[in-house]
């Protein structure tokens, strides 16, 4: 570079000065104080929405639950008892799952474009359930993981290149810190996790490889096993991730490291399974939840009715979206890799309503009202530098008026056009704060979309 006329002083002055300043002087100590005031990467809240998968050795019985070991042999509940009595010889151990885990007709590129027709914004697959069986070549599972057994194939890296080349999702991970039945884990916990051999010898290597390996932008852990976070040493883990991993810019991570972790600490709230609050919170979180009302994994035994319907699926990301939330929508693909038709209309139909209405969910703010006081039913969004409000109501008045308590018009500013429509709509003012839409009459072909229709609200207060 070259600036003309520059003082011959000022540029030596120029020239000694120190390159620039350390990319981020600020270092996260292994606290929670410090580790919970990271600011949380701007991708996250902006995107709003991420596909969740559930998927292993658990897919292979592919029956009530991806917690079938669990309740087949700890808890031996007379439903998964009887599956096995009647479809595998009596000597038949879960481990016998593993080489039946054959991932025959997986294609990561095809996923890929079902994510991406989505409109999702990033994934979460189990590299790791609380089975103990890893997606990837695992070091530290030896012959228990789906290079050595099963697939043999890296599940993780396959599905990680698809995703990076082929579309503008981020790519996230979930992991379980702890598996129910490994015996180090077990002896861990009967000395009340005073010892910390499977902590140190075979949670940590594997989360350190795993991001080294793979660099996911979320890292979702679950199951403590009710274990503390110093058992863990979640904090002197995070700190590395936050200060030293190959993802410290743009990583995210949840709220589940450790018996008392969840809703307090770590990077975003995930307080519960299916949570949905229905309010703000002072902290950003997600819900996180499945298409299948009772399994995150596949089952063969799921009703038609067992599934959300779309118009259910719509609603939990407004609603969420409207309170501050991200979804993250669980799949759960079946054992010769395929995603069943039933997950795959489900996520191609999200991705056409967020084609329409994806300006009222991405990138978007709360606003002053999460839900409207006449009809709770209508959901704000809003994008304060556009000036715009956006109000998503899940059902067609039949009266073709929409009446709205909370917006407050400007009869000279205020602008009303429903997405996917175009033109600007007859609106009145209601009461002392609101305002009366006449909503287009279309015909159930001119409508943009079927299962819940956004107004663009421009100058309202
Ligand atoms: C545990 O955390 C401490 C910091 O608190 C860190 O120095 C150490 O490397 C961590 N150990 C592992 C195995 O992660
Ligand atoms: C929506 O708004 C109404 C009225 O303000 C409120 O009572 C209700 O709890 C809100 N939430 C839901 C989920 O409807």
């Amino acid at each position: 570079m070259r600036v003309p006329g520059l003082p011959a002083l000022a540029l030596a002055l120029l020239l000694l000065s120190p390159p620039c300043p350390a990319r981020r002087a600020e270092r996260y100590p292994p606290t929670w104080m410090s580790l919970d005031a990271r600011p949380l990467p701007e991708w996250f809240d902006q995107a709003k929405f991420g596909i969740f998968i559930h998927w292993g050795v658990f897919s292979v019985p592919s029956f009530g639950s991806e917690w079938f070991w669990w309740y087949w042999q700890k808890e031996k509940r007379p439903e998964y008892v009887d599956f096995m009595a009647k479809n595998y010889p009596p000597a038949f151990k879960y481990e016998d799952f593993g080489p039946l885990f054959t991932a025959k007709f997986f294609d990561a590129n095809q996923w890929a474009d079902i994510f991406q027709a989505s409109g999702a914004k990033y994934i979460v697959l189990t590299s790791k359930h609380h089975e103990g069986f890893t997606l990837w070549g695992s070091e530290y599972s030896w012959n228990w993981n789906a290079v050595s057994e099963g697939p043999k194939r890296d599940v993780v890296k396959e599905l990680e290149d698809a995703i990076r080349s082929k579309t503008d999702l981020r790519f996230g991970l979930y992991y379980s810190l702890f598996e129910w039945f490994h015996p180090l884990f077990l002896e861990d916990q009967s000395s009340s996790f005073q010892k910390q051999q499977f902590s140190m010898s075979k949670t940590l290597p594997e989360l350190y490889e795993l991001v080294n390996k793979y660099r996911p932008e979320v890292l979702w852990a679950d199951g403590d096993g009710d274990a503390p976070d110093s058992y863990w040493n979640s904090t002197g883990f995070l700190a590395w991730l936050y200060n030293d991993s190959p993802v410290r810019d743009t990583v995210v991570t949840n709220d589940r490291w450790g018996l008392g972790s969840i809703c307090k600490h770590g990077g975003y709230y995930t307080c519960s399974d299916r949570y949905n609050p229905g309010h703000l919170l002072p902290h950003k979180w997600e819900n996180c939840m499945t298409i299948d009302k009772f399994s995150w994994g596949y089952r063969r035994d799921a009703r038609i009715g067992d599934y959300l319907t779309i118009e259910e699926l719509v609603k939990q990301l407004v609603e969420t979206v409207s309170c501050g939330g991200n979804l993250l929508m669980n799949i759960g693909p079946t054992l010769d890799g395929t995603i069943s038709p039933i997950f795959e209309e489900r996520l191609r139909q999200m991705g056409t309503w967020l084609k329409v209405n994806g300006e009222a969910i991405y990138d978007t703010q709360t606003w002053k009202a999460q839900n409207d006081t006449v009809i709770p039913y209508v959901w704000y969004t809003s994008k304060p530098k556009e000036n715009r409000v956006y109000a998503i109501f899940l059902k067609w008045p039949t009266s073709g008026k929409l009446i709205l308590g909370e917006p407050k018009a400007n009869l000279m500013a205020t602008e009303v056009k429903l997405l996917g429509h175009g033109r600007p709509l007859h609106w009145v003012s209601w009461a002392s704060s609101g305002i009366i839409v006449e909503l287009p009459k279309l015909t159930f072909d001119q409508l943009p979309c079927s299962w819940g229709w956004t107004l663009a609200l421009t100058n309202v207060t």
